[in-house]
């Protein structure tokens, strides 16, 4: 093999981003939702899609769009960023925000790639610990914020991969608390009782994250948004690159926001479904953790849940392993399914636990 051509030292030395995509029948590993969206918006789209005018760039402010998302949430378009995914939109934060020489707070068990993504882009990374019984521990934010000083902080809210959604309190709080801006990630906001969108003003240091991945039925699309600050938009829009959402992807969003109350309907479903496997998996030995998401943590007590992770699939069940993240010792996340998928889990993890 001939010579490599080394990339950046911090890049060498960091995984990627690890969750295995297996071919399975039950697939309860990634939070998608397990319902389609519906036939009359594919049928839109199929229209839209004729109307396309390939051979020209897309709109470049995405601006019809968002005229829709601020709509949705009474805010104003100037005050909307889109993306491809959140995760582009956690992106240009930390390119715009952080970066080198400057700082992201995290508070963990989180989502992975809040910490990620800010060290790709360059920024040193404070971890803070939740308390153990893993919800945030105001006087270890106190103490990360006033020894690190971070351009960024992270909440996730409901957290991911616990589910637990933090108090309009807590939040408050923290935003008192930060000495830069306070990011909350709302990619399951639409299943937990209160949203910190609420919040979201010129003059507060505020955003909020959202998906079309889970509760829209779109992860194909990869589309995601903030709502928060104009002043913190206009300089998320000198950042990304020119173009960056598709004219195809911009309509699917348009249209997908015609569709409010089958979003809900879908999202009530879930709720009452997750009900269900919640009081199920009470009856076994396992540890499980309140959820205001579409997914459930828990922890077998009888086996390791490494191995129980393994034998689920080895039924062609597959769930997030958790077991090896901080403070998650042993832990498996279950995205909430079909009845009929969350059956199957459920007699593959009886038969683990037998
Ligand atoms: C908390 C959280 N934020 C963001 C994302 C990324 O979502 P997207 O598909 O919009 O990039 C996920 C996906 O699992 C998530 O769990």
């Amino acid at each position: 093999m001939g010579a490599h051509f080394l990339p950046r030292d911090d890049v060498a030395i960091r995984a990627g981003y690890h969750s295995p995509q297996v071919s399975v029948e039950v697939r309860l590993n990634t939070n998608e939702s397990p319902f389609p969206p519906p036939p009359e918006f594919l049928d839109a789209l199929a229209a839209e899609v004729a109307r396309v005018e390939w051979h020209r760039y897309p709109d470049r402010a995405a601006w019809d769009l968002r005229v829709k998302i601020a709509a949705l949430h009474g805010v104003v378009p100037e005050q909307v960023f889109v993306g491809n995914g959140s995760n582009e939109v956690l992106q240009v934060l930390s390119l715009t925000y952080a970066g080198p020489g400057r700082t992201v707070a995290v508070f963990e068990p989180t989502y992975a790639m809040h910490s990620q993504i800010a060290r790709i882009a360059g920024s040193d990374v404070a971890i803070g610990a939740r308390s153990p019984d893993l919800s945030l521990d105001q006087g270890e934010v106190r103490r990360v914020l006033a020894e690190h000083t971070p351009a960024i902080t992270y909440v996730c809210s409901p957290n991911n991969p616990t589910g637990m959604v933090e108090t309009p309190e807590t939040l408050g709080e923290v935003l008192d608390l930060v000495p830069g801006l306070l990011v909350v990630d709302e990619a399951y906001a639409q299943f937990a009782p209160w949203s910190a969108l609420t919040l979201v003003s010129d003059d507060t240091p505020l955003v909020v994250t959202r998906t079309f991945s889970k509760t829209w039925s779109m992860a194909a699309a990869r589309l995601g948004y903030l709502v928060g600050p104009t002043w913190v938009v206009a300089e998320l829009e000198k950042v990304v690159l020119p173009y960056h959402l598709d004219t195809f992807k911009q309509a699917a969003g348009r249209i997908a926001l015609d569709f409010v109350p089958e979003m809900e309907r879908r999202v009530a479903e879930l709720v009452e479904e997750r009900g269900r496997l919640v009081a199920e998996l009470v009856d076994l030995p396992v540890e499980v953790w309140p959820s205001s998401a579409n997914f459930v943590l828990f922890r077998p007590v009888t086996r390791d849940g490494d191995s129980v992770w393994h034998d689920l699939l080895h039924h062609s069940v597959l769930v997030r392993n958790c077991s090896s993240w901080l403070g998650l010792d042993g832990c498996l996340r279950v995205t909430i399914g079909t009845t009929d998928e969350d059956d199957r889990f459920l007699a593959a993890l009886r038969k683990a636990l037998a």
